[in-house]
């Protein structure tokens, strides 16, 4: 069920507190050990390791791994910088701004490569007039491809994470392209049927909920492309195997 699920970016936070608290407990002991302090940078850098390998234990991926080591030393080194006080929670609120979904939806930001698009655009109805989605358009540079090749048709992008959002809006108006929009929409709360396409590139998470959706909305004979994530139980009526460098697959129902 969606929203059930615990946010990664909490329980990742939850991972470091508790291996702060239980490193914190266990210093004067071992301190008393060895008879002289830990130095601090031992200390950051048993509490990236640790937390590292609890997150995989709990199934996280590599990425998330990476970050969990890596943070701690990080803090340290800009700590040790000095910067100004505010720098920290500037860059916390870019990176909520921006990866706003991963919180929320479990959807990180990661964009369609061109060659992707390249085989996207060959997949498209070759009837004039139709209407094409991406949901989760990202910064929106998929939708500014296919409008600017197809101008016969149309193509919505719907986006909540704010900062994206906003860049593809002003990149969408600036591009001078009539036949694309950009909606500050939630793609659980769209009217599929409205489209004759629809493509997604998300994560494994939202997939089954997103395609129980798409069947009961989208019309007979549309199209629902996902980039890369396979739906449970649902084979695709077709799969494209794009020649780019981490060998995207997309996968095609025809509803
Ligand atoms: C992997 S990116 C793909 C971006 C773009 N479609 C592309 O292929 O370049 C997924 C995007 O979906 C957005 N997203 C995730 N869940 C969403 C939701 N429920 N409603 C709207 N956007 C969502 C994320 O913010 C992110 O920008």
């Amino acid at each position: 069920m969606r929203g059930k699920k615990i946010s990664p970016v909490l329980a990742a936070l939850a991972i470091q507190a508790a291996i702060f608290v239980g490193l914190y407990l266990l210093r004067p002991v071992v301190e008393e050990g060895i008879d002289r302090p830990v130095p601090m940078l031992w200390l950051v850098l048993a509490q990236g390791l640790i937390a590292g390998i609890v997150t995989r234990g709990f199934g996280f991926s590599i990425p998330w791994v990476i970050g969990q080591v890596i943070a701690p030393p990080l803090l340290l080194f800009a700590l040790a910088l000095d910067l100004p006080s505010w720098i920290f929670p500037v860059i916390l609120i870019l990176l909520v701004l921006v990866f706003w979904n991963v919180a929320v939806g479990r959807v990180p930001l990661f964009l369609t490569n061109r060659t992707t698009s390249e085989a996207i655009l060959k997949l498209l109805p070759k009837k004039n007039g139709f209407y094409m989605a991406d949901l989760g358009s990202g910064l929106g540079g998929t939708l500014r491809h296919l409008s600017r090749n197809r101008l016969d048709a149309q193509f919505s992008g719907l986006e909540t994470a704010p900062l994206p959002f906003a860049l593809s809006w002003l990149l969408g108006r600036l591009s001078g392209i009539k036949n694309l929009e950009f909606r500050f929409q939630d793609i659980f709360k769209a009217d599929l049927s409205e489209f004759d396409v629809v493509y997604c590139f998300l994560s494994p998470v939202p997939m089954p909920d997103l395609f129980e959706k798409a069947k009961k909305e989208m019309k007979p004979g549309s199209l629902f492309i996902s980039n890369s994530f396979v739906v449970p139980g649902h084979k695709p009526n077709r799969t494209v195997k794009v020649d780019d460098r981490r060998q995207t697959k997309l996968l095609i129902w025809k509803m």
